[in-house]
């Protein structure tokens, strides 16, 4: 059995689109018996996201994805959990594809699960010494100094902040377009439950030999990539969270985990248990081929 996994296509990103088309030819060239699509496939606006699975068309197997950070992407008038309940599944099923998160896929004796993942600042770079109410916020004491909304916290935080901090300029921009009634932690947790949920269905199913994993955020630190300017560092609380891990690891049958988002190719072993970030940037598109015995 053959696996086909991707993620970050970013197909609504003008430079990402021809490396998208180039990395879904190479998919239908190879060919396989499940396709996955590990997050970030497009932003707010629907058409590309629409596009995007088109690309996909004359691919044999099944389609599954999992929807990324900037799938949640709202349009003026959306909610980021309709966005993930219920637009994302009804596009993707226009195209033929289907949501892990909602729903496992099987085949022959091997189960796909997936989720978005998420983010509860815990991977965040301490060295940087920020407060916890800027990541909140999604912006670095720089970026908060100079947009009115936010300069309050940087009144606040005035006795910590040094001139070393306001030329941390960066911003996480979920905190713009991603809106939602929940918390970071609040929503990691709402996303986890179904994931614990999923495996643990899989787990007591005699008929499911093996389980694969695909979340978009990572589940590990150790693939969280380190030694970054700070402007690039203060993202890294955005990366994902250590309790994606625990869940998943939870589960004997899993055996490999794929993930994406950080744009960044690396692979860690935890109990034997591979964990491959697919690392598509912008401009370069990875394909991960999975053969099973
Ligand atoms: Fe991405
Ligand atoms: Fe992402």
């Amino acid at each position: 059995m053959r696996v086909l996994v991707t993620a970050d296509l970013h197909y609504d990103a003008q430079r990402s689109r021809a490396p998208a088309q180039a990395l879904a030819e190479e998919v239908l060239r190879t060919g396989g018996d499940a396709l996955v699509l590990v997050g970030d496939t497009a932003s707010a606006k629907h058409e590309p996201l629409r596009e995007a699975l088109g690309l996909f068309d004359g691919f044999p197997g099944r389609k599954l994805l999992v929807p990324g950070n900037h799938c949640l992407w709202c349009l003026p008038g959306e909610d980021s959990i309709r966005r993930y309940e219920e637009i994302v599944p009804a596009i993707a099923a226009e195209a033929g594809f289907c949501v892990l998160d909602h729903e496992p896929a099987r085949m022959d004796g091997v189960a796909l699960a997936g989720s978005i993942g998420w983010y509860d600042y815990s991977y965040r770079e301490e060295g940087l010494d920020i407060p916890l109410e800027f990541y909140r916020a999604k912006v670095a004491p720089g970026a908060a100094e100079k947009l009115p909304e936010h300069r309050h916290l940087v009144e606040r935080f005035q006795g910590q902040l040094g001139d070393w901090h306001l030329n941390i300029g960066a911003r996480w921009m979920d905190g713009v377009h991603v809106r939602m009634d929940m918390a970071d932690e609040e929503f990691l947790e709402y996303v986890l439950k179904k994931l614990r949920r999923q495996l643990g269905e899989l787990q007591a199913d005699a008929a499911v030999r093996q389980v694969l994993a695909f979340v978009h955020h990572l589940p590990v630190r150790e693939l969280v990539p380190e030694g970054r300017p700070p402007d690039i560092a203060f993202a890294a609380a955005y990366m994902g969270s250590d309790k994606i891990g625990h869940v998943l690891l939870g589960c004997p049958k899993l055996t490999h985990v794929f993930c994406g988002h950080s744009h960044w190719q690396g692979t860690h072993k935890v109990d034997g248990v591979e964990i491959i970030n697919v690392g598509s940037t912008y401009l370069e598109k990875r394909l991960e081929v999975l053969d099973l015995p």
